[in-house]
């Protein structure tokens, strides 16, 4: 027993000494890398040289056209608080009801952008491409997200969400909601709010009266 012991306690003392006995050496030659794991990344690294470009440049001057999120074609950097869709395409942390939809304590109503079919069309292409995978472009909460495990997206059209103000709304879009991620990092603000405008359109569109329809769209909605 005591002999297997002292073999086990040279091998190991061996192994131990040849691991870590040489670590004060300083050696010439590139060290012998066994496992390299990351060491070596082939990627570029800002203010060095690159040798994938064939100038040798790691950065680049920006391609003429780009334009940065939040800055027009100028170049220049976007102000919020201007009711223009085009210039105004701006992210703020501002406390106030346009960049918040809270008024004082509660969540305010009212939509703090003209609403005019330009800012509704804005909404409903905003909708479509960020909404629509899970709430359906109706609104309905039927979005191809369902099919794939998330079950739980509220219907817009729902009257509890008729019922919830303005504001309340943009505050879910910028903050999200339980599951509900938040997107108020990927919408600008008065994009929001076009959003908030076309939700409510929707709501309204499903909340049409019979005695409303023309002759032709009552024989349609009969025909189904
Ligand atoms: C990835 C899926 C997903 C996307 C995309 C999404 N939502 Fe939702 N949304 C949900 C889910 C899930 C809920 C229900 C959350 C809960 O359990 O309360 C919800 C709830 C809501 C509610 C109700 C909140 C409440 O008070 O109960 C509103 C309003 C809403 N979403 C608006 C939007 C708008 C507008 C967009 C687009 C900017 C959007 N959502 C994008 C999944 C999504």
């Amino acid at each position: 027993m005591v002999r297997y012991f002292l073999s086990f306690f040279v091998l190991v003392l061996l192994a131990v000494v040849s691991m870590a006995g040489f670590r004060g050496q300083k050696f010439t030659n590139t060290p012998l890398q066994v496992t390299p794991d990351m060491k070596h990344q082939p990627k570029v690294i800002t203010q060095h040289a690159s040798g994938f470009f064939s100038d040798n440049r790691g950065d680049h001057p920006l391609i003429p056209g780009t334009i940065p999120v939040g800055y027009n074609l100028a170049g220049r950097y976007l102000q919020s608080g201007v009711n223009n869709l085009a210039a105004d395409s701006a992210f703020t942390s501002e406390l106030s009801y346009k960049d918040t939809g809270i008024m004082g304590d509660v969540y305010g109503n009212g939509i703090p952008i003209a609403v005019d079919a330009a800012l509704l069309e804005r909404g409903r292409e905003r909708y479509d491409i960020y909404c629509s995978v899970c709430h359906d472009r109706t609104g309905g909460g039927n979005g191809i997200t369902k099919a794939y495990g998330l079950a739980t997206v509220a219907s817009l059209i729902d009257d509890r969400i008729q019922a919830q103000p303005d504001g309340q709304i943009f505050s879910t879009i910028t903050n999200g909601k339980n599951t509900m991620g938040a997107y108020g990092p990927s919408i600008a603000v008065s994009d929001r709010w076009a959003v908030v405008a076309y939700v409510r359109a929707l709501q309204k569109r499903q909340a049409v009266k019979a005695e409303l329809l023309s002759p032709e769209a009552k024989a349609q909605l009969e025909k189904k």
